[in-house]
Protein backbone atom coordinates (compact mmCIF):
# COMPACT_ATOMS: atom_id res chain seq x y z
CA UNK A 1 0.00 0.00 0.00
CA UNK A 2 1.61 3.64 -1.07
CA UNK A 3 0.30 5.43 2.95
CA UNK A 4 1.84 4.71 6.50
CA UNK A 5 0.33 6.30 8.98
CA UNK A 6 2.13 5.48 12.17
CA UNK A 7 -0.94 7.25 14.41
CA UNK A 8 -4.40 9.09 13.34
CA UNK A 9 -3.59 12.52 13.02
CA UNK A 10 -6.80 14.83 12.87
CA UNK A 11 -7.78 16.93 9.74
CA UNK A 12 -6.69 20.31 11.04
CA UNK A 13 -9.04 22.80 10.65
CA UNK A 14 -12.08 20.96 9.70
CA UNK A 15 -15.06 20.76 11.54
CA UNK A 16 -15.88 17.00 11.08
CA UNK A 17 -17.21 16.08 14.37
CA UNK A 18 -16.19 12.59 14.10
CA UNK A 19 -15.04 9.89 11.52
CA UNK A 20 -16.62 6.62 12.05
CA UNK A 21 -15.81 3.17 10.33
CA UNK A 22 -18.51 0.53 10.17
CA UNK A 23 -18.79 -2.87 9.34
CA UNK A 24 -21.38 -5.64 9.20
CA UNK A 25 -19.83 -9.73 9.90
CA UNK A 26 -20.03 -13.13 9.84
CA UNK A 27 -23.53 -14.43 9.13
CA UNK A 28 -26.15 -11.98 8.87
CA UNK A 29 -29.23 -11.26 10.76
CA UNK A 30 -32.69 -9.15 10.77
CA UNK A 31 -31.79 -5.98 12.16
CA UNK A 32 -28.00 -5.10 11.16
CA UNK A 33 -29.34 -2.11 9.50
CA UNK A 34 -31.46 -1.27 12.43
CA UNK A 35 -28.42 -1.02 14.32
CA UNK A 36 -26.10 0.89 12.26
CA UNK A 37 -28.69 3.45 11.82
CA UNK A 38 -29.18 3.77 15.37
CA UNK A 39 -25.56 4.93 16.06
CA UNK A 40 -25.39 6.98 13.30
CA UNK A 41 -28.72 8.79 14.44
CA UNK A 42 -27.44 8.91 17.89
CA UNK A 43 -24.21 10.81 17.26
CA UNK A 44 -25.71 13.56 15.27
CA UNK A 45 -29.12 15.19 13.78
CA UNK A 46 -26.41 16.90 11.21
CA UNK A 47 -25.28 14.15 9.23
CA UNK A 48 -22.98 16.53 7.45
CA UNK A 49 -20.87 17.40 10.73
CA UNK A 50 -20.26 13.35 10.47
CA UNK A 51 -17.83 11.42 7.96
CA UNK A 52 -19.39 7.29 8.25
CA UNK A 53 -17.07 4.92 6.52
CA UNK A 54 -19.14 1.83 5.09
CA UNK A 55 -16.92 -1.10 4.45
CA UNK A 56 -17.71 -3.60 2.33
CA UNK A 57 -18.38 -7.52 3.24
CA UNK A 58 -17.32 -7.13 6.88
CA UNK A 59 -13.30 -7.39 7.59
CA UNK A 60 -12.80 -7.92 3.47
CA UNK A 61 -13.89 -4.22 3.10
CA UNK A 62 -11.09 -2.78 5.95
CA UNK A 63 -8.37 -5.04 4.55
CA UNK A 64 -8.64 -4.40 0.99
CA UNK A 65 -9.83 -0.90 1.49
CA UNK A 66 -13.23 -1.94 -0.43
CA UNK A 67 -14.83 1.34 1.47
CA UNK A 68 -17.41 4.06 0.33
CA UNK A 69 -18.54 7.58 2.54
CA UNK A 70 -22.21 6.91 3.76
CA UNK A 71 -25.01 9.57 3.26
CA UNK A 72 -27.86 10.46 4.84
CA UNK A 73 -29.67 8.91 2.45
CA UNK A 74 -27.95 5.35 3.07
CA UNK A 75 -29.51 5.18 6.61
CA UNK A 76 -33.57 6.18 5.51
CA UNK A 77 -35.89 3.97 5.58
CA UNK A 78 -33.48 0.84 7.03
CA UNK A 79 -34.99 0.22 10.34
CA UNK A 80 -37.29 -2.50 8.99
CA UNK A 81 -35.02 -3.74 6.38
CA UNK A 82 -33.51 -7.23 6.79
CA UNK A 83 -29.97 -8.34 5.56
CA UNK A 84 -27.15 -5.58 5.73
CA UNK A 85 -26.72 -2.62 2.87
CA UNK A 86 -22.72 -3.33 3.40
CA UNK A 87 -22.70 -6.71 2.76
CA UNK A 88 -21.16 -8.95 4.77
CA UNK A 89 -18.71 -12.37 4.89
CA UNK A 90 -16.85 -14.74 6.80
CA UNK A 91 -13.16 -13.91 7.86
CA UNK A 92 -12.08 -16.54 10.33
CA UNK A 93 -10.15 -15.50 13.55
CA UNK A 94 -7.64 -18.26 13.34
CA UNK A 95 -6.90 -16.91 9.67
CA UNK A 96 -6.52 -13.15 10.77
CA UNK A 97 -2.53 -13.67 11.21
CA UNK A 98 -2.41 -15.56 8.32
CA UNK A 99 -0.95 -13.86 5.30
CA UNK A 100 -3.36 -14.06 2.25
CA UNK A 101 -2.73 -15.37 -1.06
CA UNK A 102 -0.36 -12.31 -2.22
CA UNK A 103 1.49 -11.96 1.46
CA UNK A 104 -0.39 -9.38 2.63
CA UNK A 105 -0.68 -9.14 6.46
CA UNK A 106 -4.48 -8.84 7.16
CA UNK A 107 -3.89 -7.21 10.39
CA UNK A 108 -1.62 -4.97 9.27
CA UNK A 109 -3.67 -3.99 6.03
CA UNK A 110 -6.44 -3.37 8.24
CA UNK A 111 -4.75 -0.67 10.29
CA UNK A 112 -3.60 1.03 7.34
CA UNK A 113 -6.98 1.46 6.37
CA UNK A 114 -7.94 2.97 9.41
CA UNK A 115 -5.23 5.31 9.84
CA UNK A 116 -5.38 6.12 6.16
CA UNK A 117 -8.89 7.34 6.98
CA UNK A 118 -8.24 8.79 9.80
CA UNK A 119 -11.05 7.31 11.86
CA UNK A 120 -11.88 8.07 15.16
CA UNK A 121 -13.25 5.04 15.55
CA UNK A 122 -14.65 1.03 14.26
CA UNK A 123 -18.13 0.39 15.10
CA UNK A 124 -18.13 -3.37 14.23
CA UNK A 125 -21.22 -5.59 13.90
CA UNK A 126 -20.81 -9.21 14.25
CA UNK A 127 -20.93 -12.74 16.40
CA UNK A 128 -18.22 -14.08 18.04
CA UNK A 129 -15.71 -14.90 15.38
CA UNK A 130 -16.09 -10.84 14.70
CA UNK A 131 -15.93 -10.01 18.13
CA UNK A 132 -12.47 -11.89 18.67
CA UNK A 133 -10.90 -9.64 15.86
CA UNK A 134 -12.82 -6.75 17.16
CA UNK A 135 -11.02 -7.59 20.00
CA UNK A 136 -7.43 -8.27 18.18
CA UNK A 137 -8.19 -4.69 16.70
CA UNK A 138 -8.29 -3.15 19.71
CA UNK A 139 -4.91 -4.98 21.09
CA UNK A 140 -3.21 -3.59 18.51
CA UNK A 141 -3.90 -0.04 19.42
CA UNK A 142 -7.26 0.86 17.22
CA UNK A 143 -10.59 2.65 18.72
CA UNK A 144 -13.66 -0.64 18.61
CA UNK A 145 -16.82 -0.63 19.44
CA UNK A 146 -18.38 -3.90 19.08
CA UNK A 147 -22.54 -4.47 18.93
CA UNK A 148 -23.25 -8.16 19.18
CA UNK A 149 -24.95 -9.42 16.52
CA UNK A 150 -26.43 -13.22 15.82
CA UNK A 151 -29.33 -15.13 15.85
CA UNK A 152 -27.56 -17.74 18.14
CA UNK A 153 -27.84 -15.43 21.14
CA UNK A 154 -24.19 -17.01 22.19
CA UNK A 155 -22.36 -13.98 23.01
CA UNK A 156 -20.76 -13.73 26.38
CA UNK A 157 -21.42 -10.70 28.27
CA UNK A 158 -25.41 -9.36 27.51
CA UNK A 159 -28.56 -11.01 27.94
CA UNK A 160 -29.65 -10.94 24.42
CA UNK A 161 -28.09 -10.79 20.89
CA UNK A 162 -30.21 -8.77 17.78
CA UNK A 163 -31.23 -10.84 15.32
CA UNK A 164 -32.11 -13.79 18.21
CA UNK A 165 -36.13 -13.16 18.69
CA UNK A 166 -36.37 -12.28 14.95
CA UNK A 167 -35.02 -15.54 14.31
CA UNK A 168 -37.22 -17.36 17.12
CA UNK A 169 -40.44 -15.92 15.42
CA UNK A 170 -39.25 -17.62 12.28
CA UNK A 171 -38.50 -20.44 13.70
CA UNK A 172 -41.44 -20.65 15.66
CA UNK A 173 -43.64 -19.87 13.07
CA UNK A 174 -41.81 -23.31 11.20
CA UNK A 175 -43.32 -25.22 14.11
CA UNK A 176 -46.50 -23.99 14.30
CA UNK A 177 -46.84 -25.09 10.82
CA UNK A 178 -45.74 -28.38 11.40
CA UNK A 179 -47.95 -28.24 14.14
CA UNK A 180 -51.79 -29.04 12.18
CA UNK A 181 -50.02 -31.81 9.12
CA UNK A 182 -48.71 -33.49 11.46
CA UNK A 183 -51.75 -33.79 13.72
CA UNK A 184 -53.57 -34.84 10.60
CA UNK A 185 -51.10 -37.67 9.72
CA UNK A 186 -50.29 -38.69 13.00
CA UNK A 187 -46.65 -38.66 12.43
CA UNK A 188 -43.25 -37.80 13.87
CA UNK A 189 -41.88 -34.38 12.57
CA UNK A 190 -38.50 -33.32 13.08
CA UNK A 191 -37.97 -29.14 13.01
CA UNK A 192 -34.05 -28.14 12.28
CA UNK A 193 -33.33 -25.30 13.85
CA UNK A 194 -30.37 -23.20 13.39
CA UNK A 195 -26.87 -23.05 16.09
CA UNK A 196 -24.23 -25.60 15.58
CA UNK A 197 -22.66 -25.05 19.02
CA UNK A 198 -25.27 -23.48 21.25
CA UNK A 199 -29.04 -24.54 21.53
CA UNK A 200 -30.56 -21.15 22.60
CA UNK A 201 -32.46 -20.59 19.67
CA UNK A 202 -33.64 -24.37 19.09
CA UNK A 203 -34.72 -23.93 23.00
CA UNK A 204 -36.90 -20.77 22.81
CA UNK A 205 -38.79 -21.93 19.25
CA UNK A 206 -39.59 -24.96 20.82
CA UNK A 207 -41.21 -24.19 23.92
CA UNK A 208 -42.53 -21.83 22.21
CA UNK A 209 -43.84 -24.19 19.48
CA UNK A 210 -44.84 -26.34 21.72
CA UNK A 211 -42.49 -28.84 20.85
CA UNK A 212 -42.41 -32.45 22.50
CA UNK A 213 -38.98 -32.97 22.61
CA UNK A 214 -35.67 -30.75 22.10
CA UNK A 215 -32.14 -31.92 21.19
CA UNK A 216 -29.52 -29.50 22.40
CA UNK A 217 -25.89 -29.47 21.50
CA UNK A 218 -25.33 -28.82 25.40
CA UNK A 219 -27.38 -31.73 26.07
CA UNK A 220 -26.25 -35.08 24.40
CA UNK A 221 -29.22 -37.17 23.65
CA UNK A 222 -29.98 -41.07 24.31
CA UNK A 223 -31.94 -42.24 21.19
CA UNK A 224 -33.65 -44.57 23.66
CA UNK A 225 -35.06 -41.94 25.63
CA UNK A 226 -36.15 -40.50 22.32
CA UNK A 227 -38.11 -43.30 21.35
CA UNK A 228 -39.58 -43.72 25.03
CA UNK A 229 -41.00 -39.75 24.89
CA UNK A 230 -42.40 -40.79 21.61
CA UNK A 231 -44.17 -44.16 22.57
CA UNK A 232 -45.43 -42.22 25.53
CA UNK A 233 -47.53 -40.14 23.44
CA UNK A 234 -48.24 -42.54 21.59
CA UNK A 235 -49.84 -44.92 24.30
CA UNK A 236 -51.73 -41.24 25.81
CA UNK A 237 -53.69 -40.75 22.76
CA UNK A 238 -51.39 -38.15 20.62
CA UNK A 239 -50.55 -39.97 17.89
CA UNK A 240 -47.91 -37.46 16.73
CA UNK A 241 -44.78 -36.16 18.24
CA UNK A 242 -42.39 -32.88 17.34
CA UNK A 243 -39.07 -32.71 17.60
CA UNK A 244 -37.42 -29.45 17.73
CA UNK A 245 -33.51 -30.68 16.97
CA UNK A 246 -30.52 -27.99 16.41
CA UNK A 247 -28.20 -28.34 13.98
CA UNK A 248 -25.16 -29.09 16.41
CA UNK A 249 -27.50 -32.05 18.55
CA UNK A 250 -25.67 -34.75 19.48
CA UNK A 251 -25.49 -38.14 20.91
CA UNK A 252 -24.31 -39.19 24.17
CA UNK A 253 -21.98 -41.60 22.31
CA UNK A 254 -20.62 -38.92 19.49
CA UNK A 255 -20.50 -36.76 22.32
CA UNK A 256 -17.42 -38.95 24.07
CA UNK A 257 -15.75 -38.85 20.70
CA UNK A 258 -12.63 -36.72 19.74
CA UNK A 259 -13.26 -33.49 17.96
CA UNK A 260 -10.97 -35.25 15.53
CA UNK A 261 -13.37 -38.44 15.49
CA UNK A 262 -16.14 -36.53 15.35
CA UNK A 263 -15.15 -34.67 12.49
CA UNK A 264 -14.18 -37.83 10.49
CA UNK A 265 -17.49 -39.50 11.40
CA UNK A 266 -18.90 -36.50 10.48
CA UNK A 267 -17.75 -36.18 6.76
CA UNK A 268 -18.08 -40.03 6.08
CA UNK A 269 -21.96 -39.62 7.36
CA UNK A 270 -24.11 -39.78 4.48
CA UNK A 271 -26.98 -37.94 6.10
CA UNK A 272 -27.07 -34.10 4.96
CA UNK A 273 -27.28 -33.17 8.19
CA UNK A 274 -28.06 -34.45 12.41
CA UNK A 275 -32.00 -34.55 12.19
CA UNK A 276 -32.02 -36.96 9.24
CA UNK A 277 -29.70 -39.30 11.16
CA UNK A 278 -32.16 -38.89 13.95
CA UNK A 279 -34.88 -39.54 11.99
CA UNK A 280 -34.00 -42.75 10.59
CA UNK A 281 -33.01 -43.70 14.13
CA UNK A 282 -36.60 -43.28 15.39
CA UNK A 283 -38.05 -44.92 12.15
CA UNK A 284 -35.84 -47.96 12.65
CA UNK A 285 -36.69 -48.38 15.95
CA UNK A 286 -40.42 -47.14 16.58
CA UNK A 287 -42.00 -48.24 12.59
CA UNK A 288 -43.45 -44.45 12.71
CA UNK A 289 -43.17 -41.82 9.73
CA UNK A 290 -40.55 -39.59 10.14
CA UNK A 291 -40.35 -36.22 8.39
CA UNK A 292 -37.53 -33.47 8.26
CA UNK A 293 -38.60 -30.13 8.21
CA UNK A 294 -35.60 -27.47 7.76
CA UNK A 295 -36.16 -23.90 7.69
CA UNK A 296 -32.70 -23.00 7.12
CA UNK A 297 -31.45 -19.26 6.14
CA UNK A 298 -35.05 -18.49 6.13
CA UNK A 299 -33.94 -18.11 9.70
CA UNK A 300 -31.97 -14.97 9.08
CA UNK A 301 -33.70 -13.63 6.72
CA UNK A 302 -36.94 -10.93 6.68
CA UNK A 303 -37.41 -7.86 8.09
CA UNK A 304 -36.21 -7.40 11.64
CA UNK A 305 -39.26 -8.47 14.65
CA UNK A 306 -40.17 -5.02 16.92
CA UNK A 307 -38.26 -6.24 19.49
CA UNK A 308 -34.91 -6.04 17.54
CA UNK A 309 -35.74 -2.55 16.29
CA UNK A 310 -36.33 -1.51 19.91
CA UNK A 311 -33.08 -3.30 20.55
CA UNK A 312 -30.78 -2.33 18.22
CA UNK A 313 -31.82 1.49 18.33
CA UNK A 314 -31.34 1.42 21.99
CA UNK A 315 -27.66 -0.59 21.64
CA UNK A 316 -26.74 1.73 18.59
CA UNK A 317 -27.60 4.67 20.69
CA UNK A 318 -25.45 3.92 23.79
CA UNK A 319 -22.71 2.78 20.86
CA UNK A 320 -23.35 6.91 19.83
CA UNK A 321 -22.80 7.90 23.41
CA UNK A 322 -19.79 5.90 24.02
CA UNK A 323 -18.13 7.42 20.78
CA UNK A 324 -19.52 11.26 21.70
CA UNK A 325 -17.38 10.42 25.12
CA UNK A 326 -14.59 8.65 23.14
CA UNK A 327 -14.63 5.96 25.16
CA UNK A 328 -13.54 2.96 23.32
CA UNK A 329 -12.53 -0.90 23.86
CA UNK A 330 -16.22 -2.13 24.69
CA UNK A 331 -19.22 -4.48 23.30
CA UNK A 332 -22.65 -2.64 24.03
CA UNK A 333 -24.88 -5.28 25.77
CA UNK A 334 -28.18 -5.60 27.21
CA UNK A 335 -27.83 -6.91 30.83
CA UNK A 336 -31.57 -6.45 33.27
CA UNK A 337 -33.46 -4.32 30.63
CA UNK A 338 -30.36 -2.05 30.47
CA UNK A 339 -27.57 -0.80 27.92
CA UNK A 340 -24.24 -1.71 29.48
CA UNK A 341 -20.75 -1.29 28.33
CA UNK A 342 -19.03 -4.18 28.42
CA UNK A 343 -14.97 -4.40 28.21
CA UNK A 344 -14.23 -6.41 25.24
CA UNK A 345 -11.71 -8.15 26.41
CA UNK A 346 -13.61 -9.80 28.80
CA UNK A 347 -15.61 -11.13 26.73
CA UNK A 348 -14.24 -11.99 23.42
CA UNK A 349 -13.46 -15.49 22.76
CA UNK A 350 -16.22 -16.33 25.45
CA UNK A 351 -19.48 -18.19 24.10
CA UNK A 352 -22.55 -17.95 26.45
CA UNK A 353 -24.36 -21.58 26.67
CA UNK A 354 -27.38 -23.28 27.48
CA UNK A 355 -26.83 -24.55 31.48
CA UNK A 356 -28.39 -28.20 31.12
CA UNK A 357 -28.84 -27.62 34.85
CA UNK A 358 -30.39 -23.81 34.30
CA UNK A 359 -34.12 -22.70 35.42
CA UNK A 360 -35.39 -22.97 32.06
CA UNK A 361 -34.91 -26.53 31.34
CA UNK A 362 -35.94 -27.74 34.54
CA UNK A 363 -38.80 -25.78 33.70
CA UNK A 364 -39.23 -27.39 30.12
CA UNK A 365 -38.79 -30.96 32.11
CA UNK A 366 -41.32 -29.56 34.73
CA UNK A 367 -44.01 -29.21 31.71
CA UNK A 368 -43.10 -32.47 30.18
CA UNK A 369 -40.55 -31.72 27.49
CA UNK A 370 -37.75 -34.45 26.93
CA UNK A 371 -34.62 -33.08 26.50
CA UNK A 372 -33.26 -36.73 25.32
CA UNK A 373 -30.80 -37.13 28.48
O1 LIG B 1 -24.07 -17.99 13.42
C1 LIG B 1 -25.30 -17.84 12.79
C2 LIG B 1 -25.63 -19.06 11.98
O2 LIG B 1 -26.85 -18.79 11.35
C3 LIG B 1 -25.69 -20.37 12.75
O3 LIG B 1 -26.85 -20.56 13.51
C4 LIG B 1 -25.56 -21.36 11.63
O4 LIG B 1 -25.12 -22.58 12.10
C5 LIG B 1 -24.57 -20.69 10.73
O5 LIG B 1 -24.68 -19.30 10.97
C6 LIG B 1 -24.78 -20.94 9.25
O6 LIG B 1 -23.76 -20.33 8.56
P1 LIG B 1 -23.73 -20.03 7.00
O7 LIG B 1 -24.64 -18.87 6.74
O8 LIG B 1 -22.31 -19.68 6.73
O9 LIG B 1 -24.21 -21.26 6.32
Amino acid sequence: MGYNYKYNEKCKGCDIMKRIGMLTSGGDCQALNAAMRGVVKGLSKNLEALEVYGFYEGYKGLIYGNYRLLTSGDFSGILTKGGTILGTSRQPFKMMRVPDEKGLDKVEAMKQTYYKLRLDCLVILGGNGTQKTANLLREEGLNIIHLPKTIDNDIFGTDVTFGFQSAINIATDAIDCIHTTAASHNRVFIVEVMGHKVGWLTLYAGMAGGADIILLPEIPYDINKIVEAIEGRNRSGKGFTILAVAEGAISKEDAKLSKKKLKEKQEKSSYPSVSYEVAARIQEKTGSEVRVTVPGHTQRGGSPCPYDRVLCTRLGAAAADLILNDKYGYMVGMIDGNTKKVPLGDVAGKLKMVEPDSKIIREAKLIGISFGD
